[in-house]
């Protein structure tokens, strides 16, 4: 993770974190434990509870643990003790925060108002969280400032469209066991998470049909050659579907009821509500758990069977390994980045984007340690630029 190597020593020298506390809701992995070194080598205290307990390794929270990180997660741990561990997090009195999926900015303003004035603001790692702090923003009930890190445009080349792309037919491919060359794939949304999806799937050479309900990115999946269809009319077409929209829902009874016998479902948006597996449940006369690793085939009335994969949760992460760590290194590089510009900067309460100049300071830095070179403006070119009076 060379990123977040660079920005460890960096923050060594100048400390910018010195006598704060950062709590954060991450994935405990081994990416995490990087990003968390950096903070602490910055001078922060920092706490860590987990955004999702399927994807915690408890061997990593232990060495966290012994290297001064406060970890408070559980592999496996259910609803009420994940909450109590977000909530555990919180009693550090936190100056900074880093987020993903905005559970642990919400319970902050739910449940410890007192500790909202002493919040100087923090970080939202994925879209769904940041479409969560918007609402929240919207409603005036965002106390605080919050950058919407898992959102700039470096984040969403390098991790969404490229990382999370190749993570989800990873996932998919070791739980399904499928030649995915000649399958019908339809993949729901077509932001960058969809698009790096569809595109890694058509390299296997899948038939890839996109479903959209924003005229724009349809369009543009359109013109890069996908098929285009409601998704009421793909139903019936896919083998495989994948949905990646951030909204809840998106495969149901209706969508169940169309599909071929034998179809089988992912989910690789962050929140497991993009299919809805309890009307899966309810329709089915059989389920067959395990046949193979984390893939239960659910027998209809009808005879149908359709294949689920990872219980409708982010199918990257529970059934492969995330994102590869060069991917994690510039999404965290990034917050590492924002967290440390935010810790001397003076934001009003909001979703805030992350200042362009970090995030190419991050590509700057990515392209060098990559030993990547790349051309700069001439003085001509420079003067070109920024003058309105030269035309052609
Ligand atoms: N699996 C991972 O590791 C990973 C990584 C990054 C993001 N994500 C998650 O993936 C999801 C998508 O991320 P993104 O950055 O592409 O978000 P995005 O908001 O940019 O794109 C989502 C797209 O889905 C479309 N959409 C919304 N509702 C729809 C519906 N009912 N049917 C069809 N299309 C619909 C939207 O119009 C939009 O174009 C989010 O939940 C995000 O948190 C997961």
């Amino acid at each position: 993770m060379p990123l977040l190597t660079v920005l460890r020593d960096r923050f060594e020298s100048e400390r910018p974190f010195d006598g704060m506390v950062i709590a954060a809701c991450l994935h405990v992995t081994p990416e995490t434990a990087v990003l968390a070194g950096a903070l602490r080598a910055g001078g922060a205290r920092v706490v860590l509870a987990a955004s999702n307990p399927l994807s915690t390794q408890d061997d990593v929270a232990a060495a966290l643990d012994d290297s001064g990180v406060e970890v408070r997660a559980q592999a496996g741990a259910d609803r009420d003790t994940s909450s109590a561990h977000i909530a555990a997090a919180l009693d550090s009195h936190p100056d900074l925060v880093v987020d993903d999926g905005g559970d642990l900015v919400s319970t902050l303003h739910e449940s410890r108002p007192d500790l909202v004035a002493q919040v100087r603001g923090g970080c939202e790692s994925t879209a769904s969280g940041v479409l969560r702090l918007r609402r929240m923003a919207a409603e005036a009930a965002l106390a605080f400032p919050m950058l919407a890190a898992g959102d700039t445009p470096v984040t969403r080349i390098v991790g969404n469209a490229r990382g999370t792309g190749q993570a989800v037919i990873d996932g998919i491919l070791r739980s399904a066991g499928i030649l995915l060359a000649g399958k019908t794939v339809v993949v729901s949304g077509y932001g960058p998470t969809g698009e790096g999806i569809a595109e890694c799937a058509r390299g296997l050479g899948a038939i890839v049909i996109v479903t959209e309900v924003d005229p724009v990115r349809a369009l543009d999946a359109r013109l890069r050659g996908f098929r285009v269809l409601p998704l009421e009319s793909a139903a019936a077409a896919g083998d495989l579907f994948i949905t990646a929209t951030g909204s809840t829902s998106v495969l149901g009874e209706a969508e169940f009821a169309a599909m071929r016998d034998g179809a089988i479902l992912a989910n690789a948006g962050h929140f497991d509500v993009e299919i809805d597996v309890r009307a899966l449940a309810s329709k089915a006369v059989t389920i067959e758990p395990s046949v193979r690793p984390n893939a239960d085939s659910y027998e209809l009335s009808d005879g149908r069977r359709l294949t689920l994969l990872a219980d409708g949760r982010v199918v990257n992460l529970v059934a492969a390994e995330g994102n590869p760590p060069e991917v994690m290194d510039v999404a965290f590089g990034i917050e590492a980045l924002a967290l440390g510009w935010l810790a001397g900067a003076n934001l009003p309460p909001g979703v805030h984007e992350v200042p362009a100049e970090l995030d190419a300071e991050a590509a700057r830095l990515v392209l060098a340690a990559t030993g990547t070179q790349i051309d700069s403006l001439t003085p001509e070119q420079l003067a070109y630029r920024d003058s309105w009076r030269v035309g052609s």
